[in-house]
């Protein structure tokens, strides 16, 4: 399989104008049309772990992740796109292979392994610590590695340096670290995490943007309070935010990331006229997880 397979698409993702609110002008970057099954910032996660698999020769791909797990989603997508074989170790038990996250997965003839909760987390320190031994390569929780933070490197672009804002969903941090790398010194990131305990994410961050003087700040008194709760007040936001323009945000990330930029831009938190762009990083698969119609 040719390796130049990535870099035939187009990779700059567009930057939408949305609306000016609130004394501020809003605009999204549409990193989820990069791709249908593996866009946002799967995309840029597993662009160069995918080069890095096949220029070496491995046989397939192997991850972790939750049974409702866009990043298992995706990788299973992308090797079966690219022709990798793909092994997924799925959190949970056997009984969730049903669910339509992971049915999905299977159509995409990806092996799926159960690892009970309480095993989870040895399992994934020793696969990460025996990295890449065999056939198969590793790409941790989340796609949390270096290859990933070099393709999340590449989501700003030429486009978004006038903005004065940057606001983007967290779950390891690695999407974040890759922005905060890139954007410009006057930008300011903020960083909203799905969960209210962030202190892994600080550090992971704190480590990954070492010498840059970007700031930036996670603000976790917008996470929800149950992790992967999706309260009704948040549905009937995704749904205006849709209705106005026409954009799907994901469940958890994109939707948490709107709802904190639009809160504090009308508690007045941004000098009048600031212009701040939201990351859109795809994960609309998360959907599959609810009985919702949106
Ligand atoms: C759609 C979506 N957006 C954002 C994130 C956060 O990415 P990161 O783990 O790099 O912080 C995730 C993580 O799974 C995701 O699925």
């Amino acid at each position: 399989m040719s390796t130049d397979v990535w870099q035939l698409k187009p990779e700059k993702s567009e930057v939408v104008p949305l609306f000016s609110k609130y004394g501020c002008n809003f605009s999204i970057l549409r990193e989820d049309l990069l791709h249908s099954e593996y866009g946002g910032n799967k995309w840029r996660k597993l662009k160069y772990n995918i080069l890095d698999a096949q220029g070496k020769g491995f046989k397939g791909v192997e991850t972790v992740g939750g049974a409702f797990s866009n990043h298992l989603a995706a990788t299973a997508a992308a090797c079966f796109k690219y022709g990798l074989k793909c092994k997924l170790w799925v959190r949970g038990f056997e009984r969730f292979r049903t669910n339509p996250t992971l049915e999905w997965i299977e159509k995409k003839g990806a092996e799926l392994h159960f690892i009970r909760p309480e095993h989870y987390r040895a399992f994934i320190n020793e696969k990460a610590s025996a990295q890449n031994m065999g056939d198969w390569y590793f790409i941790p929780e989340g796609g949390s590695n270096d290859f990933a933070l070099k393709g999340c490197e590449e989501i700003l672009n030429d486009e978004t340096k006038g903005f004065d804002a940057i606001f983007c969903g967290v779950g390891t941090g690695t999407t974040l670290s890759g922005i905060i790398r890139s954007a410009k010194e006057q930008q300011m990131v903020y960083g909203l995490p799905i969960m209210k305990q962030c202190h892994e994410q600080i550090q992971f961050i704190e480590e990954h943007t070492q010498g840059s003087s970007v700031q930036w700040k996670l603000l976790s008194e917008y996470a929800p309070s149950r992790f992967g709760k999706l309260d009704d007040e948040k549905l009937e936001f995704i749904k205006a935010f849709k209705e106005e323009t026409s954009i799907l945000l994901d469940p958890f990330y994109s939707s948490l990331a709107a709802f904190a930029m639009l809160d504090m831009a009308q508690k007045s938190h941004f000098r009048l006229n600031s212009n701040i762009l939201l990351i859109h990083t795809g994960g609309l698969q998360a959907w599959n997880g609810f009985s919702v119609s949106i």
